[in-house]
Formats: structure tokens, C-alpha cells, sequence
């Protein structure tokens, strides 16, 4: 394939160099003298282990060379890597006045352009910018259209600094967000024989991944920071107690708890992340991460708290009160919270869950639900029919399996509050409403 690459700095001159060595073409753009003089003679621009080698060998071999010519860049390739900088601005927005200016030129020689020419967006940017930003600035200043005379599309990238050609050879996984599927096939195709995972992705898609990605690496990095300290504090090495932490790639290191849904509640984690906290505050220990974990989960209850008056209906049925399906076990849950604060609203409720009988409750947590709510008994009913009966909003508490195929059952004038995603009531148009999808 022929292919330029706007930006030549850690990424652009990693992907030209690597992307010319798989035997693509590729012409490097920067506005940077040096940059481009670097590379023209066989050097690496940035200082990356075996870069200076891979781009020697492009160089020589007639498959790779810089120019600041935009227009001799797009008019000799079918492709557009974008790779420029995207720094922060002082208020912490993402600037990408360097992406826009770069679509400003690629657009004004697609203009004098026939052919179809795609341009991928691999800097990182925030979810919405090629919609807002990209496609407009490329269609302003070509007087074209995408999807008739060119396509865009998102193709970020996960190289590391000081490993980077290894991590381009072996990336975790590749992501492609297109709109249409001649644009993802091609921007995938620029990968082939690359062993990874291949995902072609909405283009939002494509640049949130990034941005989840990132701040779950620095969020890993303060939480271990922040463990370090505590052990620290309390005599214990860090480092002892991570690598164990590590080992576990059943809970720890694994999807588990990894996906968007209600509050955390039940008799564990609630209790010890607030004991920990409460010692690390003892130790004049500043944790503003470990500190943050108990606010966030309030603010998600509360959230719920709201989809639910902001229906605008009553009553309401909660189908499922424990924390989590299958177990009877009330303490701190953050249904029994929600059905506590609707209580206090004046709320009509009605709770239906199968695995809670209050024959069968007994010490704490009986004593937990009784505290909460201490006329529980009559809020309580013993079949989905009747909870279905009562609530114009239905709130789905916990994912048991028999709340997974209701969606024919809900009536026209009821709305479904969502605090699990069940896939099955998202086809309700407009009576619908998912926690956080
Ligand atoms: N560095 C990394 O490890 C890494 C990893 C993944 C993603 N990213 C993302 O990739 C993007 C690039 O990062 P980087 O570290 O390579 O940046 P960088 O600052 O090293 O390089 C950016 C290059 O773009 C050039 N440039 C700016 N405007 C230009 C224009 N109008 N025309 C031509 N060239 C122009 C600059 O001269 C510079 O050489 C950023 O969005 C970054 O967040 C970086």
C-alpha cells in the first residue's frame, strides 16, 4: 500500500519505519526541518531501541522518505496515517488544533484529488473528535463527501515508549473504527500478518478504548502506588503483597468487576475498603484514590436514585434485592439503599426476589434489613406476577436469570429502570432506561 504519515515523532516514525519494513510505502510529513532531514538520511528522529536500523534499511531500500509537502505526501498515497501531537491545554481539554490544521491540508489536495484516499486518525483523541472535528475540517476543505469520495477512520495506537518496535510487531490488540466496511478492511489490511486480535469497531468506539485504556494503566499505577503506602505505613513490604495480588488472575488481574452495572454493596467490600481507608487516615496517610472508591459507588446508588425519578412514575417494582443474584445476603446492598431513599420520597414500592424470604433471614443480615426498613414485610411480594402488576417502573435489581426474559411482559404505560443490563429489555423503545449504556 502507499501511505503517508502526517507527524513524525514517537509514533509517526515507529509506524513509518515498521509499516515500511512490512513492504508498504511510505512517505513521512512533519513541518520539522530536522525531522524530515533525519529520516531522508536513514535516521530515527526520536531515540527508539532498533529504530535507527529499521528506518536506514526503508530509507535505503527506496520504501520510505519525509517531505513537508502535504500535497506530494497524499497525492503519492492511497492512505493517511495522522500521528500528530495532541497535548493538553492549560484547562486539561485535549488540544487538536494540530489534527484540524492537518485535515485543513489533506483536505485542500483532495480536493484536486480523483481517487478515493482514507485518512486514519491514530493520535489519540477523545471520543467524538473525528465526528466533530475530523470529518467537517476534511469535507470544508475538499468540497467532498465522505463515503463518496473519501473515507476516515480510527486507528489508535498502544506502543509503549522504549519498547515501541516490539509492541508495533506484537501489540496487545489491534482497533479499527470505521463507518463502513471497505474503510475497516482497508485500514486492517495495512496489519496483515500482524498476530494480534483484530476488532473493527464503531469510530467512537475505537477512540474511547484508547481512553480507557490509558486511565486504567494510571489508575493501576496510583492503586499499587497507594498500596505501597499503606503497606509501607504499617510495616509490611508492597511489593510482597502485589506480587501475590498479581497471581490472582481469577478476580484481581481478569474481567471480573471490570464492566459497567450498579453500585458494589454486600458484607465485604463496602466494610473493608472503608476500614482501610479509616487506618490509612489514622497513619496520616493522604490515599486520594483508595478515598475516592466509597463516594463513587454512593454516586452511582444515586444515579439510579435518579433514572428513577426522572421517569416521572409510580409506583415502583424492584425485581431483585440483593446484591448480587443468588444469594440472600442484604447487607449494604445498594438496592436496599435505593428502595430506602424511594421510601423516603413517598414512593409506592414493592420488592419481588426469590432467593430473600424473612422466615428465613437470621442474625446480621436479617438484622441489617430490618434497620434499613423496618416495615419490610409489607413491601415485600412473593411472585414476579404481582411485582409486574404493581410497579408503572420497574427496576431490575439483580441479574437472576428469570428477570432476563420479561421484556414481552412490560405494559405500554410501564418503564424499565435497568441497574444490570439485560439485554433483553433494550429492545423496549422508549420505555427503557440502562444505568450506564
Ligand atoms: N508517545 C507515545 O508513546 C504514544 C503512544 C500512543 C499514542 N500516542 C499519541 O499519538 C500522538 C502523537 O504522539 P507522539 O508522542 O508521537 O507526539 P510527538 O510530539 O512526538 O510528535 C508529533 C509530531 O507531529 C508533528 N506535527 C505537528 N503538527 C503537524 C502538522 N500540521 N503537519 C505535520 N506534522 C506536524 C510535530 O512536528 C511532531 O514531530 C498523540 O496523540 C499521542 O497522545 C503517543
Amino acid at each position: 500500500m502507499k501511505i503517508s504519515v502526517f507527524g513524525l515523532g514517537y509514533v509517526g516514525a515507529v509506524t513509518s519505519g515498521c509499516l515500511s519494513s512490512f513492504g508498504h510505502t511510505v512517505i513521512g510529513v512533519d513541518y520539522s526541518e530536522t525531522k524530515v532531514a533525519l529520516i531522508n538520511a536513514g535516521n530515527s528522529p526520536v531515540i527508539e531501541k532498533n529504530l535507527d536500523q529499521v528506518i536506514a534499511a526503508a530509507v535505503a531500500q527506496g520504501r520510505l522518505k519525509a517531505t513537508h509537502d502535504a500535497r506530494e505526501a497524499v497525492l503519492g498515497s492511497d492512505l493517511s496515517l495522522i500521528c500528530v501531537g495532541t497535548p493538553s491545554k492549560k484547562n486539561g481539554d485535549l488540544d487538536t488544533s494540530a489534527v484540524k490544521s492537518v485535515c485543513a491540508e489533506i483536505g485542500e489536495v483532495l480536493r484536486d484529488k480523483s481517487s478515493w484516499h482514507t485518512v486514519v486518525i491514530r493520535s489519540t483523541v477523545l471520543p467524538g473528535t473525528i465526528r466533530d472535528i475530523v470529518i467537517p475540517e476534511l469535507e470544508r476543505a475538499s468540497g467532498k463527501k465522505l463515503g463518496v469520495d473519501f473515507g476516515v477512520g480510527s486507528n489508535p495506537e498502544f506502543l509503549r515508549e522504549g519498547t515501541a518496535l516490539d509492541d508495533f510487531h506484537h501489540p496487545p490488540k489491534t482497533i479499527v473504527g470505521a463507518r463502513d466496511e471497505r474503510t475497516g478492511k482497508e485500514i486492517a489490511s495495512l496489519y496483515d500478518g500482524i498476530d494480534a486480535p483484530l476488532l473493527v469497531v464503531p469510530i467512537e468506539v475505537a477512540e474511547m478504548v484508547k481512553y480507557s485504556d490509558n486511565v486504567w494503566h494510571a489508575l493501576k499505577v496510583a492503586f499499587a502506588n497507594e498500596i505501597g503506602v499503606i503497606c509501607k505505613g504499617v510495616g509490611i513490604d508492597g511489593h510482597q503483597v502485589m506480587d501475590i495480588f498479581c497471581r490472582d488472575t481469577k478476580l484481581n488481574l481478569s474481567p471480573y468487576y471490570l464492566k459497567p452495572g450498579f453500585s458494589f454493596g454486600g458484607s465485604c467490600l463496602p466494610k473493608d475498603v472503608r476500614a482501610l481507608v479509616h487506618r490509612a487516615r489514622s497513619l496520616d496517610l493522604d490515599l486520594p484514590v483508595l478515598s475516592s472508591i466509597l463516594p463513587s459507588n454512593e454516586k452511582q446508588t444515586t444515579r439510579g436514585f435518579d433514572m428513577i425519578v426522572q421517569a416521572g412514575k409510580r409506583p415502583v417494582s424492584i425485581l431483585g434485592m440483593s446484591f448480587k443474584a443468588g444469594t440472600d445476603d442484604l447487607r449494604e446492598s445498594p438496592v436496599l439503599e435505593l428502595v430506602e431513599r424511594l421510601i423516603g420520597k413517598g414512593y409506592d414500592v414493592r420488592i419481588f426476589d426469590r432467593n430473600v424470604s424473612l422466615s428465613k433471614l437470621v442474625g446480621a443480615n436479617r438484622d441489617y434489613l430490618f434497620r434499613m426498613i423496618p416495615h419490610v414485610s409489607s413491601l415485600l411480594v412473593e411472585s414476579l406476577d404481582e411485582a409486574l402488576a404493581h410497579g408503572e417502573i420497574i427496576v431490575i435489581g439483580n441479574g437472576d436469570a428469570e428477570f432476563h426474559s420479561l421484556s414481552e411482559r412490560i405494559r405500554p404505560d410501564q418503564f424499565v429502570v435497568d441497574l444490570v443490563r439485560v439485554r433483553d429489555f433494550r429492545k423496549l423503545d422508549g420505555q427503557y432506561n440502562g444505568i450506564s449504556w
